[in-house]
């Protein structure tokens, strides 16, 4: 193909005063870092990993200007490693995607072929975005749940964050597993959507933390998928069942854990940390094959919401003001 094609892309700079400004530029495959897979991106999502990106966090991204864009679904062009072939179907989350390297916020990306999974059958390109890096990492964490012992038949699984990205991934992905959701949210005016999605219980933050001063909580949960951190974290650990389990993946509240060891030491309980983004290949492909089959939310049409690159202004800033419903995908080619 011919590298010198000229493509769209939302371009984040770094002014002179040290402020971090969005425009929508074109830009050449020439400019994309080296890699042996270059994609015509079809869509992409917004993750609070980009939001971060997108207004110069250090801890996601140093050099710009720079492309976010944690995720990319699209179509293959080239593949000079031989993995994949032109036409090819293919779903790039995680890694350094959209962190160092110019990611799926462009109608094209370069990417080492490593990087990529071939589309599940079952999945269209934008039902893969409308999971994304939200979706594999909220079926990433009820895996780890399972892989720990914890049983639809232990009792409800809290999911903290509910509405935001994972969160609401979570709820619909545990309540099809078989599992009872109690659902914890900021967002009262939400509790239709969470019920939709599968929830049976729905609490506010402050119920969850109720109650954190003391050495041990009473016992509620079998498990919980938690995307806050902080209090919260603590909390729901501090609430669970004996030998049941938490996932850790996110720190929309806090990066600190305020606990002690009993939980751990007088109830069995396990903390399980998440990363999906350096998640290995042979894990990477299950969670893939689950979201498209046994797992795939039969609500994934009703959670998502659709932008342009010229969209995603508004939707960054919502995310950053903990105003996040659910997914956003950017429809790009
Ligand atoms: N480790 C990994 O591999 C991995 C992968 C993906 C995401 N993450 C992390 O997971 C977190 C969630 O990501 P996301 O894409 O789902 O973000 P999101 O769509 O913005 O959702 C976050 C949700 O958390 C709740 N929330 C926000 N601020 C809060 C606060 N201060 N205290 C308590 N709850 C708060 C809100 O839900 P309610 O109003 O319903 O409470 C919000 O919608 C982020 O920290 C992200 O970096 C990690």
């Amino acid at each position: 193909m011919d590298t010198s094609t000229q493509f769209k892309a939302l371009i984040v700079e770094k002014t002179d005063d040290g402020r971090f400004v969005r425009e929508i530029r074109e830009r050449s495959i020439n400019d994309l870092p080296p890699g042996d897979l270059v994609v015509r991106v079809v869509y992409s999502s917004l993750n609070y990993k980009d939001a971060l990106s997108a207004t110069g966090h250090p801890g996601v991204t140093r050099q710009f200007p720079h492309t976010p864009g944690i995720d990319a679904a699209g179509e293959v062009i080239s593949c000079t490693g031989g993995a994949f072939a032109a036409g090819d179907n293919v779903i790039i989350t995680g890694y350094d995607l959209g962190m160092e390297t110019d990611g799926g916020w462009g109608e094209f990306i370069r990417v080492p072929s490593s990087w990529a999974v071939r589309l599940p059958a079952n999945l269209t390109l934008r039902e893969a975005m409308t999971l994304g890096t939200a979706g594999f990492t909220a079926a990433l964490s009820v895996l780890k749940l399972e892989q720990a012992g914890v049983k639809p038949s232990d009792g409800d699984i809290l999911v903290t964050g509910a509405t935001g990205g994972v969160g609401a991934c979570a709820v619909t992905i545990l309540a099809r597993a078989g599992y009872r959701v109690t659902a914890s949210t900021g967002k009262s005016s939400d509790e239709a959507f969470l019920r939709m999605l599968g929830a049976a219980e729905i609490i506010t933050r402050d119920q969850v933390t109720a109650g954190l001063e003391r050495p041990l909580m009473k016992e509620r949960w079998a498990g919980c998928v938690d995307v806050v951190g902080g209090d919260t974290l603590a909390a729901a650990i501090k609430a669970t069942r004996y030998g049941g389990a938490v996932t850790c993946c996110g720190l929309v509240g806090s990066t600190e854990l305020p606990l002690n060891i009993f939980p751990f030491i007088l109830r069995g309980v396990s903390l399980i940390g998440i990363d999906s983004a350096g998640c290995p290949a042979d894990p990477r492909a299950q969670v893939w094959n689950k979201l498209a089959g046994e797992w795939k939310p039969e609500q994934l049409h009703d959670l998502v919401t659709e932008v342009r690159l010229e969209g995603l202004e508004e939707k960054i800033q919502a995310m950053l003001r903990s105003e996040s419903h659910g997914r956003v995908v950017v429809k790009l080619s």
